[in-house]
């Protein structure tokens, strides 16, 4: 399944979105590389995940957190089971290499989550986010 992050997957925050997009292109070179049968990108991927990825969804949880974001638990809870799919993924990597099931097993798992993911929970967060920090409008200031 190849992968295009599109402006529909706009979350608003510039960060956000060029990580995602990130996601995305890596998902999409993981699916060339296999038709390719090229598995040493699947390394690459889930050293991409491990770092990387688990770093997007801390600064997610920081941005839920300085919000004060009502639907954080939930959200949280999507994390950790993605998290949970990313650190197997990983223990199988490590004990058995870049096999041909697991980049399988990759892209399936993680394109999958990544893209209902994004386009659910974190355009949510996207948009009470950008509701939350957005300057007010001339109208909306007291004066001084
Ligand atoms: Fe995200
Ligand atoms: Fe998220």
């Amino acid at each position: 399944m190849a992968l295009q992050w599109t402006s529909v997957l706009s979350v608003g925050i510039p960060e956000l979105d060029a990580e995602h997009a990130e996601m995305f292109e890596r998902m999409d070179r993981l699916h060339d590389a296999m038709l390719a049968g090229d598995r040493a990108e699947v390394s690459r991927t889930i050293a991409f995940l491990r770092e990387d990825a688990v770093r997007h969804l801390a600064a997610e949880d920081t941005l839920m957190l300085a919000l004060g974001y009502p639907e954080r638990e939930r959200h949280l809870r999507e994390h950790e089971a993605f998290l949970a799919t990313v650190r197997e993924l990983a223990r199988r990597h490590d004990a058995n290499g870049p096999t041909a099931v697991l980049v399988h097993d990759v892209e399936q798992a993680v394109a999958t989550w990544v893209e209902a993911h994004v386009a659910v929970h974190d355009v949510a967060l996207g948009a009470f986010a950008r509701e939350h920090l957005r300057r007010p409008t001339t109208a909306e200031r007291k004066p001084a």
